[in-house]
């Protein structure tokens, strides 16, 4: 039998009492997290989103409240009416936050019952994780899951003020709307009203931050949901929140410095102190030193080590005297044997143009002076493994290939990449032999233990970097043609300008990336505001006039009428709490996520609907069989 609420108000979350609260009389509700049946006493563990608080159910004390106590199943949601007493020296549970006191009941209500769950909110770890997703009210019960969210909110809490303060105001912009130019493809969605038309859903409020700039608001941000069909990745959701922004007259060191304070606030927010500035690091510098735009400074990056081999060496050993020979070391995981070495040859990509060498005593048998030094050169200790990564002589790709001043040719960056990328897969696969990578989770729980006055060093754990001066435009073998490495709005570099028709690999833009622990939290860049820069622009980007007016017809007329220069970033909300949670994927800290395969398991969703919606949309639907 259930029981009504009646007038009775809660008076205390259970995690929040303690001893200071011995005598109290207290109202506490929320769900039996167990239950323990000691004949005429009853425990009940009683879970709310604060903790947990121990509920005593004495048959002399409270025969009714006893009797309920012995119908109550776990998650079935109750009132607790009673006292709060210290428990007895062998009763107290250094475990538990509450584990000093207990609440003497005097009566008990059943508000709800509940039907025995697939899986329990107190279990540690549930491994299946698509049980997890179906029935995600039951998995968001779970104390890690609530730490998330409410991590989440502290620390978009902390940035909607941060960059308020500095001047910038939240200012929504449309959902429904036009195709955006971030390059993933779009969601549609199809008008009732205008037969054959569709909106797009937005894959960043991109055009209409810049027109907001022209608009004349200044500085402008959103925490934005944003929307992309593409693969799902552990970092990667459908829809997904950005921190927006966009400011007038902005030079690049005005958006570091704005993004650097945000991010400080949102970490002291989570317990951490965030040193500023970030370091900055151009994108050849980091193609160099880690083989990748998004280097993850906890482990020791590439070293070059061309000079630990004479051409003989190199000509035997059949590697490109050209081009790069680099070597990197995953510190402590000790010399692999055969078979782990075979075992990682798969995940090396040598498609591009790069082999390796990771036998170091068959190296060392033919070239004893060249292993010798390589060593030295990435200054490896005894217990350190150590890969060298080459460019292969016999792999030629077609375009693009000339070396131009200062900066990295396509096979330079392919030798750079191959590395980098199995840097990281490496240093993933034996984390657990070196340690590396199991910073995070304890840094946060422990900062969340001792609470925010005693933030926690974060320059252990968090390794931002600015990442600048990356390419302007890509050369798309498939295409035969140049693509821009960022969205077509990006301003040149104005010294690079004179370049673009004559020599478009040497142009930079004037974007930037925040990466942080090998993973990529945010893009910008300074915009084009001058309409004869962005006619140029599409020109060398073989953009017709009519494709362009086409596509952004209604910013291209906006550009005409007074832009200021203007600039901003978006960050990935979802990647910065994840890192500061410690989780592994987007879907720890977004409420309700999709799966790898795109499927919302709780609601069902996509689905099919009825002939009816589709007829008001004018949409029939032909299946391939
Ligand atoms: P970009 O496309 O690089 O830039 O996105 C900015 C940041 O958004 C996050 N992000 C994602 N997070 C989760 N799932 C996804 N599918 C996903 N896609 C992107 C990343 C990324 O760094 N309009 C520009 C920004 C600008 O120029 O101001 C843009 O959207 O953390």
């Amino acid at each position: 039998m259930l029981d009504f609420l009646g007038n009775l108000e809660r008076t205390h979350l259970c995690g929040t009492l303690r001893v200071a609260d011995a005598g109290k009389q207290v109202v506490l509700m929320g769900w039996v997290n167990r239950r323990r049946d000691h004949g005429n006493l009853i425990f009940l563990d009683l879970r709310d989103r604060s903790g947990i608080a121990q509920i005593v159910l004495d048959k002399e004390l409270t025969p009714e409240g006893h009797a309920r106590g012995e119908q109550v199943r776990p998650e079935y949601v109750v009132a607790a009416v009673g006292k709060v007493r210290l428990r007895a020296p062998d009763a107290i549970n250094p475990k538990m936050e509450t584990g000093e006191i207990e609440i003497e009941a005097t009566e008990l209500l059943v508000l709800n019952d509940a039907r025995l769950a697939p899986f329990s909110p107190s279990e540690e770890a549930i491994q299946n994780e698509e049980v997890r997703l179906k029935y995600r009210y039951i998995d968001l019960r779970r104390p890690e899951m609530q730490r998330n969210f409410r991590l989440r909110h502290l620390i978009t809490l902390a940035i909607r003020q941060s960059l308020s303060s500095q001047g910038f105001l939240e200012i929504e912009t449309p959902i429904l709307t036009k195709s955006t130019p971030e390059g993933a493809r779009d969601f549609l969605v199809p008008s009732r009203v205008h037969p054959g038309q569709f909106y797009a859903l937005p894959q960043s409020p991109q055009i209409f931050k810049q027109i907001l700039m022209i608009s004349g608001c200044d500085r402008y941000f959103q925490i934005a949901r944003c929307f992309r069909d593409e693969d799902l990745r552990a970092d990667r959701q459908l829809e997904f929140t950005q921190v927006d922004l966009e400011m007038s007259f902005p030079r690049r060191d005005h958006v570091f410095g704005v993004v650097e304070q945000f991010m400080k606030a949102a970490f002291a927010a989570a317990g951490v102190a965030l040193p500023i500035p970030f370091p900055r690091i151009t994108y050849d510098e980091s193609m160099r030193q880690y083989g990748t735009d998004k280097p993850d400074l906890r482990l020791p990056g590439l070293s070059d080590v061309r000079a630990a081999f004479t051409d003989d060496a190199l000509a035997t050993l059949q590697i490109d005297p050209a081009l790069p020979v680099v070597a990197f070391r995953i510190p402590g995981v000790g010399e692999l044997s055969r078979k782990e070495r075979e075992e990682n040859h798969p995940l090396f990509d040598s498609k591009k143009g790069a082999k390796f060498l990771d036998d170091f005593k068959r190296l060392a048998k033919s070239f004893p002076e060249s292993a010798a030094r390589v060593r030295e050169l990435a200054g490896a200790a005894e217990v350190d493994f150590v890969i060298v990564v080459a460019g292969d002589p016999n792999h030629h790709i077609k375009a693009s290939d000339t070396k131009f001043p200062g900066r990295l040719s396509e096979r330079e960056i392919n030798v750079y990449a191959a590395a980098g990328n199995f840097r990281s897969e490496l240093a993933k696969k034996y984390a657990d032999r070196h340690g590396a990578f199991r910073v995070t989770e304890e840094t946060v729980v422990a900062a969340h233990a001792r609470g925010a006055q005693d933030p926690v060093d974060g320059a252990q754990a968090f390794h931002p970097i600015w990442l600048t001066d990356f390419p302007m435009f890509e050369y798309d073998l498939g295409l035969g043609k140049w693509m821009p490495a960022h969205h077509p709005f990006t301003a040149p570099y104005e010294a690079d300008m004179a370049n673009l028709v004559s020599d478009p690999a040497s142009v930079r833009a004037d974007c930037y990336d925040l990466a942080m622990n090998g993973l990529e939290l945010g893009s910008g860049s300074i915009r084009i505001h001058r309409k004869d820069v962005q006619q140029q622009i599409f020109a060398s980007l073989g953009i017709s006039d009519q494709e362009a007016r086409k596509r952004f017809g209604f910013f291209l007329d906006a550009l005409e009428y007074g832009t200021p220069p203007h600039g901003g970033i978006a960050l990935g909300l979802d990647r910065i709490v994840m890192l500061l949670a410690g989780a592994a994927n987007l879907r720890e800290v977004i409420a309700f996520p999709k799966t790898a395969k795109a499927i919302d398991l709780m609601a069902d969703a996509p689905t099919t609907v009825t002939e009816q919606q589709l007829k008001e949309l004018h949409i029939r639907v032909a299946l391939k069989s």
